[in-house]
């Protein structure tokens, strides 16, 4: 071994430095040149056969050789290792031109907003909702609610009948599609213990078509039953919902009797509007619009459902969500909210997030 040998030896080294490509073949450099059977490895085997001064020097001589080596092999597994960086990013890379992905088509109809806004605000008050079956007897839709067999106010709602059940005779037999969501009132009382306080949304069905009916639409009801609620109690409850619905401070409302068999007594409420130049407006103003039905539940009908009238009373209201979400949202013909028209969905439905 001599000093020009071991300069041949650093040049051929280098140099398959160099000729690496990729990691795994400068792995392999670096075991050729200094693994335990490398190159380098080798020649420092050969020191013990040289005389002390040469065996010096050339000790040296090999231990910066190896440094050097390892120096420039770890330069270059840092060059291949940043090449092979660009190379994946370049394929990864993010087309920012590209557009977006198209919005969702869909909306909330209406109805499923109108029903979310009144469960807030009768959640609010300590209401709870309650459902029933749309197909029901006529005992739950009439008799149970103070209209006997045979009674005018029957005639008032234009009902569906379907086929009585087989065998069975009575108003339990007669079926028909519920004309109101008054029978979920029987429903609740008869399985729940008062204090009471629900609302009830859900659809109804009357024989009926033009601008402001379809054989289809849905109300929402509302009881509450304890010992001591009064006629006070279902204005203020009433009021303070209009103004919440509305979005209106200041709202005139006037309660004027009425009739329906499963209360007494009874009323229709009504809201303040203007008209002025053709635009309905609610709140203040000199016309009135009819929002509501309501009453204090009838005695005989806590009796039909279980409930002592001497120890509990209470109050019912019922209104049609169409006609709220048409009043609030202003939306002229009650038909339209059936006829799955895409571009009536577009224009009146909402978003995800509630925007309109
Ligand atoms: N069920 C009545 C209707 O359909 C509305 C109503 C409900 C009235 C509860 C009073 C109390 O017209």
């Amino acid at each position: 071994m001599t000093m020009s040998s071991l300069e041949a030896l650093k040049k051929e080294l280098v140099e398959t430095v160099k000729a690496a490509n990729d990691i795994p073949a400068l792995e392999e450099v670096r075991v050729t040149a200094l693994g335990k059977k490398g190159k380098v490895t080798d020649m420092m085997k050969t020191l013990g056969g040289l005389d002390p001064e040469q065996r010096k020097q050339m000790g040296q001589a090999l231990n910066q050789l190896k440094d050097e080596i390892s120096a420039a092999i770890e330069a270059r597994a840092a060059l291949l290792k940043r090449a092979a960086l660009e190379e994946r990013l370049k394929t990864e890379k993010i087309d920012m031109t590209l557009s977006p992905r198209p919005r969702p088509q869909g909306t909330i109809h209406p109805i499923s907003r109108t029903i979310g806004e009144l469960t807030d605000i009768f959640a609010d008050m300590g209401f709870s909702v309650a459902e029933g079956p749309e197909i029901e007897n006529d005992f739950n839709n009439f008799t149970a609610l103070n209209f006997p067999p045979g009674h005018p106010a029957r005639q008032m709602h234009d009902t569906f009948y379907l086929p009585d059940v087989a065998g069975q005779t009575g108003d339990q037999a007669k079926r028909l599609l519920r004309t109101h969501t008054s029978t979920v009132q029987v429903h609740v009382m008869q399985t729940q213990k008062p204090p009471i306080r629900v609302i009830i949304p859900g659809r109804t069905y009357r024989s009926d078509y033009d601008m402001t009916h379809t054989p289809m639409f849905h109300q929402l009801e509302g009881l509450l039953i304890d010992k001591t609620a009064h006629m006070g109690h279902l204005k203020g409850c009433l009021i303070e919902f209009c103004k919440r619905f509305f979005e209106v401070d200041e709202l005139p409302t006037r309660f004027r009797p009425s009739f329906f068999p499963f209360t007494e007594p009874s009323a229709e409420m009504d809201i303040g509007c203007s008209r002025a130049g053709g635009e309905l407006k609610i709140g203040a103003g000199n016309d009135w619009l009819e929002i509501l039905g309501c009453g204090m539940v009838h005695p005989q009908v806590l009796k039909n459902c279980g409930i002592n009238p001497d120890e509990y009373q209470g109050f019912a209201f019922g209104m049609g969500i169409e006609r709220i979400a048409m009043l609030k949202y202003g939306i002229p013909d009650l038909r339209t909210f059936f006829e799955s028209d895409l571009r009536w969905l577009k224009h009146y439905g909402f978003g995800p997030t509630g925007e309109a």
